[in-house]
Formats: structure tokens, sequence, C-alpha cells
């Protein structure tokens, strides 16, 4: 889009003085009028933006909101994120991302919305999405996998968002299984795939992720928490959707080239369940014990007390001491 060209050109620019209207002009191959009139669009977007007759245009500040210029700079990913699709407010990224893989949307299609009406979380539950305050992001994805492996991306996509979150500054953030991100016991992220599929043939996977940003505690449940209250700063909602997607892809990647044990590997390594007493729910019914290893394909393992090792593909977990 050349909206985002614009900004781009403005931001490589934005420390060494002004750029002029002749320069993005030719650059472009769009008229001054032309420039003129996405500066003022993008003015409207947020952007503070100066303009000085015979010097040009300077980049003061950007809003601090996911526009897809915003998260294309310096993104660096191959396919993932390269396709964005940008919404002030949505009822669930899931719903609109899923359309747009019926109607055959490329592999790494983002949809990122500043804030969702009706997010959704695993089993049945609602995902608390104010506006500006997190990231609310469905990715679409055609992966090679059976549709009973599909479950797979989910504990990578957990892995990604971990680790995503660590490189911006939460050390301590670890992986409730299967896929619940927790900083200091209380979660601050969650992670959802649905998919697509015939029999044997997966159509489409979206994997949707919510992380609790800048989200105050007043609009959040009471076992969640954000980024900010444990770091106790604002976070860059950019720089983390960016990272997010880097880890995504390197772990996609690896999983399209060597399999699933380097994930599971991984999935061990930031794992918070993993040694602890446990309670496990599912449909089949409860389960009490110690957690003790996670297997091949992403199953729980899980120790009774009578030392009799049940194994859980889905379900809650709750972690009891
Ligand atoms: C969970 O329950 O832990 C999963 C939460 C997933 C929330 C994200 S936010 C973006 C995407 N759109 C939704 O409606 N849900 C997912």
């Amino acid at each position: 889009m050349l909206q985002d060209k614009v900004i781009l050109s403005l931001k490589e620019r934005q420390n060494q003085g002004y750029l002029s209207g002749e320069e993005i002009s030719r650059c472009l191959k769009v008229s001054r009028a032309g420039i003129w009139k996405y500066i003022q669009e993008l003015r409207r977007e947020g952007y503070d933006i100066v303009a000085v007759p015979h010097l040009g245009y300077r980049l003061v500040s950007s809003p601090d909101k996911l526009l897809p210029g915003e998260i294309r700079y310096g993104l660096g990913t191959r396919y993932l994120g390269r396709e964005i699709i940008y919404e002030d407010t949505v009822d669930s990224t899931m719903e609109v991302a899923f359309r747009l893989g019926m109607k055959g949307a490329r592999e790494g299609t983002l949809v990122c919305a500043e804030g969702q009406s009706k997010g959704k979380g695993r089993l049945g539950r609602r995902w608390h999405s104010p506006k500006g305050k997190g990231i609310y992001i469905s990715i679409l994805l055609r992966p090679p996998l059976s549709p009973a492996n599909v479950a797979q991306l989910t504990l990578l996509a957990a892995v990604a968002v971990c680790e995503a979150v660590r490189k911006v500054g939460c050390l301590c953030a670890g992986i409730k299984w299967p896929n619940d991100i927790l900083v200091n016991n209380r979660k601050v992220a969650g992670i959802l795939t649905e998919l697509s599929a015939e029999m044997d043939r997966v159509r489409f996977v979206v994997v949707g992720i919510g992380v609790n940003v800048n989200t105050p505690l007043s609009a959040l449940p009471p076992t969640a928490t954000s980024l900010k209250e444990e770091t106790g700063r604002k976070v860059s909602r950019v720089q983390l959707l960016q990272e997010i997607l880097r880890f995504l892809e390197l772990w996609y990647e690896t999983l399209k080239g060597e399999g699933f044990a380097p994930v599971v590997q991984r999935w061990k390594e930031l794992s918070l369940t993993l040694g602890r007493r446990v309670r496990v729910s599912d449909p089949s019914g409860q389960i009490e014990g110690e957690a003790v290893d996670l297997d091949e394909v992403g199953g729980l393992l899980i120790r009774d007390d009578r030392g009799m090792v049940a194994r859980k593909t889905a379900g809650d977990v709750i972690h009891l001491r």
C-alpha cells in the first residue's frame, strides 16, 4: 500500500532530518499532491509529521497503534505478517481470519485488531480485549500436517509467544500446559487454534494469540495479569508483535524442516507445569497428580498418587503447589 511506503520512507529518514516531497514523489512515482494527501491521512491516524516549505517532511512521532506500516517496519520475516489486515474493532479476529482462509488468503496473513467485542478464549471462554491495550491477532497457516497433528501448532505458538514475551523484558515468563503464558503465576497470554479440514487434509489453520500488554488489572479477570503490571513499565505492542511473528516463523520453519521434537524440547525448557502437582479436567473427568513429562506429540503425562501414569491431550490444568 502506498500509504505504508510513505511512512516507511519517513521512518528511514526520521533521525536524519527532512525528506523532501520531491524525493518521496520520485521514489514512489506519485505526484506531490498525492503525497500530500497521504501525509494528511497519516496525520489523521495519529502520526505527528511536520511539513516545512523548501525542506520537506519529518516524522516526529508515531501513534501507539498496531498499524500495518508500524508492524512491517524492520520486521524481517519472510511471510508471516507480510499481508496484514488491520481493523480498529472486530467481533473476533478469528472470524475475520477464518473468512479470509475460506477465500484462499495466503499463508502468513495476519489479522490484527485494536480491540475485540467478542474475543474468544479456549473452552468457550471469553477473551477480554480492551481497545489499544493488548495484542489481538490471528494468523493464517496452511501447514503440511494431518488434522490429528494440528495441536502441535498450539504448543509451537506457546513457545514462540513465551520467547517473545521474555525478549521484551519479562524474563520469568513460562508456559502452563498446553499453551497459557504465565508471569508470576498469572496469565498474560493465551492461544486458540481453529482449523478447517477434510477427513485427512488440513485446508488451513488459524492461530489466535491474545496478550495482555498494557492492560490495567481492572479490565482483566482475577487470574490474569499484564506485562505492564508485571514489569512496572509500558511495553511496546509493536515491538512485541514483531517478536511474536519472528519467533513464530522461526519455529514453524523448524517444525517443517526438523519435525516436532525440537519444539517439544524447547516447550519443556519453558514449562512451568512439569514437575508440579496438577489437577487436569477434561470431558472424561478429573485427575490429580504430578505432571511428569510431555510426550513426543504434546500430550501431558500425569502420575497419580498410586503411581499410575495417565495421558491428557486436551483440557484445563490447575497448578496446585
Ligand atoms: C485462551 O483461552 O487462552 C485463548 C485466548 C485467545 C485469544 C485470542 S485474541 C485474538 C484471537 N481472537 C479471539 O477471539 N481469540 C484469539
